[in-house]
């Protein structure tokens, strides 16, 4: 505790020491280079305290990866609003013209970043063309999880499980006027082998294209996007967010957004925004209802507004409040065990 708040404090001499050097276009400063690197080492540090190497298919190392990123400040803290995710094709190729998803904070942290280990490993460079240091961090994928701990059957497309499956690093592309992350990605273009090694794995499951499925239990999967192992088991909220979900999935299918806002990206957006699961749902719900009330979703497929008749919007928002409701319940209840945890026990689960 102690530690992180001298940390917090060299952080921030450092970062107004900064402040006045930038201007657009230009090279960095030294500053600049020196709160890059401490952002970049903090962040290993928090990513090795969270996350160490461990087998490819090791739940409790993955377990305590999930709750301790989605917990840490340090990564937390330095991701923007809205962080841009997904596979790095081509090093040569721009983020502009890279396809990638919009996702909130909770949903990286506590879904996509923690499939990933690392070992402490990592470099710092600045990139010119995009105006934004690029922190890099070694890693490895954990490929032989359940299929219900990945977000989404990443292999219902075989360039993409490859892709992460060969991962060996993770970029994360910060914003030195802001001390930002803006958009993140995963590459198997890094220069060294993975930090462990990762055997390819065929598909886990055939790909039914349903996002959301019940397995041979009959309990909803992918369990890890129900909170399951963010929430402690004992929100009493738990429950009630699936339900209510469940009513606002239909909305949306009767909305027809399921035709462009899933991972197979019909519409072939640049800035694919997910709404197939709960946990996707959740970090978006504030824009959703936001867009939904505004007229401006759905589109057309020209990308022209093309409005709900009034109905079908009046059922959306009210399952939409429903679930923002259950969503916000849910959370302060965390908040209030964490707290009422904090002075007792250092486990949160
Ligand atoms: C024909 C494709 C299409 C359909 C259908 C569609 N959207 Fe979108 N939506 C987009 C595109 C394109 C964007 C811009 C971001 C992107 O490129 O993905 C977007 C953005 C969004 C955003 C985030 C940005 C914002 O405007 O706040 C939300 C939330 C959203 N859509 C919700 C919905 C909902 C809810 C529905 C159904 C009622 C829906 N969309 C139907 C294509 C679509």
């Amino acid at each position: 505790m102690a530690a992180s708040w001298t940390r917090g404090l060299a952080w921030l001499a450092l970062w107004f020491a900064g402040l006045p050097a930038w201007a657009a276009g230009s090279e960095p400063s030294t500053q600049q280079w020196a709160q890059a690197r401490a952002a970049a080492a903090e962040i290993a540090g928090a990513f090795t305290r969270h996350c160490p190497v461990a087998g490819t298919g090791d739940q409790p190392a993955f377990e305590q990866c999930r709750r301790g990123l989605f917990g840490d400040a340090a990564l937390r803290d330095s991701l923007d609003a809205i962080v841009l995710w997904g596979r790095q094709r081509d090093p040569a190729l721009s983020l502009q013209a890279s396809s990638l998803t919009q996702f909130a904070p909770d949903v990286l942290t506590g879904l996509y970043m923690p499939l990933f280990m690392f070992d402490g490993q990592h470099s710092v460079r600045y990139v010119a063309s995009e105006g934004l240091f690029q922190l890099r961090f070694a890693t490895a994928f954990r490929n032989r999880l359940a299929p219900g701990q990945f977000p989404y059957p990443f292999w219902h497309d075989a360039e993409k499980w490859a892709m992460y499956q060969g991962a060996n690093e993770v970029l994360l592309w910060w914003e030195p006027m802001r001390g930002r992350v803006k958009a993140a990605q995963f590459t198997v273009h890094g220069t060294q082998p993975p930090v462990t090694v990762v055997k390819r794995m065929p598909a886990p499951t055939d790909f039914s294209g349903q996002w959301m499925w019940m397995d041979a239990q009959g309990r909803t999967q992918p369990k890890a996007t129900l909170f399951d192992g963010l929430y402690r088991a004992d929100n009493p909220y738990l429950g009630q967010l699936e339900g209510s979900y469940k009513r606002l999935a239909l909305r949306l299918r009767q909305g027809e957004c399921d035709s462009c806002h899933v991972p197979s990206n019909p519409g072939k957006s640049k800035r694919l925004v997910l709404l197939q699961t709960p946990a996707h749902a959740a970090g978006e719900i504030g824009r959703l209802l936001k867009a939904v009330r505004e007229d401006r979703m759905p589109r057309d497929e020209t990308g022209i507004a093309n409005p709900l008749d009034a109905a079908t919007k009046k059922a959306l928002l009210e399952d939409g409040e429903a679930f923002a409701s259950v969503l916000d319940a849910a959370r302060r209840w965390e908040t209030q065990a964490r707290m009422a945890g904090a002075a007792g026990t250092p486990d949160l689960r």
